[in-house]
């Protein structure tokens, strides 16, 4: 009877050992998928769901930007050099100015915006990322109209905003 007892409490404890692992390793590998909490991104043209693909946020700055909308560049003078290169190359500098002071296309420097969600990274991450209705082109990944697929990544977005930010009395961050 003692041993019968011991047997059972033996084979649930092991029962509930193994649901309890099974759960666990299920709970770890879904959320391996989903760990990033992801903030909502809307587009500036008419604040509707902007979606881009996880994946693509794949380093830690950009982890950290879609979980929290704050831009880790900011002020980090190595990537604000990365940043001004990306500027230049997608043609920021000819529609928006050597220090983003303006041309063609508003001046970036702030505080004050078209587009007053500007402001913010997250808001100016979405224009850069999805473009507006009125002269600004798209310039997220796969988005621009190129064969191959072109336009920055999430982290480039980043570097870029960090170095528009360095010409701005504001950081986007606040
Ligand atoms: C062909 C010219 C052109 C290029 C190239 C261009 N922009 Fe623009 N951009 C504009 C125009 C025009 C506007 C104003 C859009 C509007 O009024 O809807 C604008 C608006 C913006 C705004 C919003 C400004 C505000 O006051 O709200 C940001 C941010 C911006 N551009 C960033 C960039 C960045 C970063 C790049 C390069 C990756 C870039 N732009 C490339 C023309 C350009």
């Amino acid at each position: 009877m003692n041993k019968h007892l011991f047997l059972v409490a033996l084979i649930s404890m092991l029962a509930a050992c193994g649901q309890g692992s099974g759960s666990k390793s299920a709970d770890g590998s879904a959320s391996a998928g989903s760990d990033v909490k992801m903030i909502d991104l809307v587009t500036t043209q008419d604040g509707s769901a902007l979606k881009i693909d996880a994946k693509l946020f794949d380093t830690p700055a950009a982890k950290e930007f879609i979980a929290t909308g704050k831009n880790p560049y900011i002020g980090v003078e190595a990537e604000i050099q990365a940043g001004k290169k990306k500027f230049n190359l997608y043609s920021c500098v000819a529609c928006h100015g050597g220090r983003a002071e303006g041309a063609v296309g508003p001046s970036l420097q702030g505080p004050n915006f078209k587009y007053a969600k500007n402001a913010t990274n997250k808001g100016m991450f979405e224009t850069i990322w999805h473009g507006t209705n009125g002269g600004m082109g798209a310039k997220g990944f796969g988005l621009m109209q190129a064969d191959p697929p072109d336009g920055l990544k999430p982290d480039e977005v980043l570097k870029v905003i960090a170095w528009i930010r360095s010409n701005s009395a504001i950081t986007g961050n606040e």
